[in-house]
């Protein structure tokens, strides 16, 4: 059996989970879904980045211990996740020193037996909000993060560094020649623009003193390893890597990731797992950012949709609906309430809601009994959208097959040909409630739990309540 491994980044846990952190997750439980549809034996793993400074920064604002802030917030992503049917095979938390420092530790090893890893003075700008060192380039002209609105930290200690120059070309080839995909293109030229200007060794780790937190690098009492370090090795230490590899035959996978953190994965990444003589990643896919209102998102300027307030206003399914249609997967977009409910409205109260009890009904009134032949099976053009991380071409695909059986109740007419001719009024209806179990069949990646409700409706051939209710106002 074929093994499909997808992964999302690890959030800092440093405050609610928010949209941009559902969207990425929903996309990995969609892609995990889907693989499992294929009967390929899949795993989904997601988790929490927590060797940050800003989670001990953000809880001592709280006045909250470091652990408590921590179990608050990562139940709180557990609990987003389960709002939105996300159903995850692991859960990895970086401050787990049993799972995931191990498998740090012994990817340190490796890297430093290639005699990758020396020990030199840094000096330079270190942005916490990043967690990354930034150029006077990166800054505005007062010297001030424009992410994070404060100057970086300027910074000058010895630390371990890590020959990322020496993998640049054969990352380069690797990129150029597609053995290592990146999806979609502009991301993938974007990277190799980087690579091409020329790389150099970065900083891999930090004075202890300075870090309160985070895996101790082996050997050096003095330092600790830099967050990205143990960050990006949680892709392969949640599989056993460094303690018993139970899951190691996982790898390697597939990353979804925001456009925010591609250097890292695409150049950092691929360059730690070459030194350390382990296989590249799959694929990565990397999508856009969700803005509102043509502004970044940000409690300041009041413009924040939060995945929770929306699972409360459209539903769990409607909230995953609205995100893989209407959020482009592979540039940025847009979102305001208004046009979210206006999504709402148009698809699912007028379009798929309407629909199930338009056919439901006519099924429940008409027919002897439920459907015999209930066909599954799916379309290349539906699986292709997938294999391209094209998601609003995938609902699109299914949208496309309600119209389809809007206009073909409209036109054949079953409500009034069953006043005539019954039989044949019957075998209308029965061609459409096989074309309904198609879509929700096609829906079970997608939004499950509708799925679900039309399966069993199709089977006890009895109208399911209202699945989309007509928002108030
Ligand atoms: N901890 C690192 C990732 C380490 S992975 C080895 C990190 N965490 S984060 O909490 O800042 O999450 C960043 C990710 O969240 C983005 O790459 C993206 O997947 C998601 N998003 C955050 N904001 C987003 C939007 N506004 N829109 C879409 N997704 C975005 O970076």
């Amino acid at each position: 059996m074929s093994k499909y491994y997808v992964t999302s980044p690890i959030y800092y846990p440093n405050a609610q989970p928010h949209l941009g952190h559902a969207y990425t997750t929903l996309l990995c439980d969609v892609l995990n879904r889907f693989h499992k549809s294929l009967g390929e034996d899949t795993y989904f793993l997601t988790g929490t980045d927590e060797n940050s400074e800003k989670i001990i920064q953000a809880a001592e604002k709280l006045g909250e211990g470091p652990k408590e802030y921590l179990e608050k917030n990562v139940q709180r992503f557990k609990d987003l996740y389960q709002l939105l049917g996300i159903e995850y095979d692991q859960f990895i938390r970086t401050s787990d020193k049993e799972k995931h420092w191990p498998g740090a530790i012994e990817m340190w090893n490796r890297l430093s037996e290639a005699g990758d890893l020396y020990k030199s003075s840094y000096t330079g700008l270190y942005c916490v909000g990043h967690e990354a060192f930034l150029t006077e380039k990166e800054l505005d002209e007062n010297g001030i993060c424009p992410d994070h609105g404060v100057a970086p930290e300027k910074i000058v200690e010895e630390n371990w560094f890590f020959k990322l120059s020496k993998y640049a070309s054969e990352i380069q080839k690797l990129i150029e020649s597609g053995e290592l995909p990146i999806t979609p293109e502009t991301r993938k030229n974007e990277v190799l623009s980087f690579l091409r200007s020329g790389v150099e060794d970065v900083s891999f780790s930090r004075p202890a003193e300075k870090m309160t937190w985070g895996v101790p690098v082996p050997g050096d009492d003095g330092q600790k390893m830099y967050v990205w370090v143990d960050a990006l090795s949680n892709y392969i230490t949640a599989l056993g890597f460094g303690r018993g590899e139970e899951l190691m035959d996982f790898w390697p996978g597939t990353h979804v990731l925001g456009k925010d953190i591609l250097r890292f994965h695409a150049v950092f990444w691929p360059a730690m797992l070459l030194s350390a003589k382990l296989p590249l990643p799959k694929q990565l896919f990397v999508h856009g950012t969700i803005i509102s209102d043509g502004k970044k998102m940000s409690k300041t300027l009041g413009n924040t949709i939060s995945p929770y307030e929306m699972v409360e206003r459209y539903g769990k399914d409607a909230t995953r609906y609205l995100l893989l249609r209407h959020v482009h997967p592979f540039e940025d977009t847009d979102i305001t309430w208004e046009r979210l409910d206006e999504w709402y409205t148009a698809g699912l109260v007028n379009g798929l809601g309407n629909l199930v009890s338009r056919i439901m009904k006519l099924a429940e009134t008409h027919l002897d009994g439920p459907v015999e032949f209930l066909p599954v099976g799916i379309f290349e053009d539906y699986e292709k959208a997938f294999e391209n991380f094209d998601f609003n071409h995938s609902v699109n695909i299914v949208w496309g097959t309600i119209k389809f059986l809007d206009e073909r109740i409209t036109t054949k007419e079953p409500f009034k040909v069953v006043k005539t001719d019954l039989e044949k009024g019957k075998e209308i209806i029965t061609m459409v409630v096989q074309d309904l179990y198609l879509v929700a069949h096609l829906l079970e990646s997608l939004m499950p739990e509708t799925s679900a409700t039309i399966k069993t409706a199709v089977r006890a051939n009895k109208k399911p309540e209202n699945l989309f209710p007509r928002l108030e106002s």
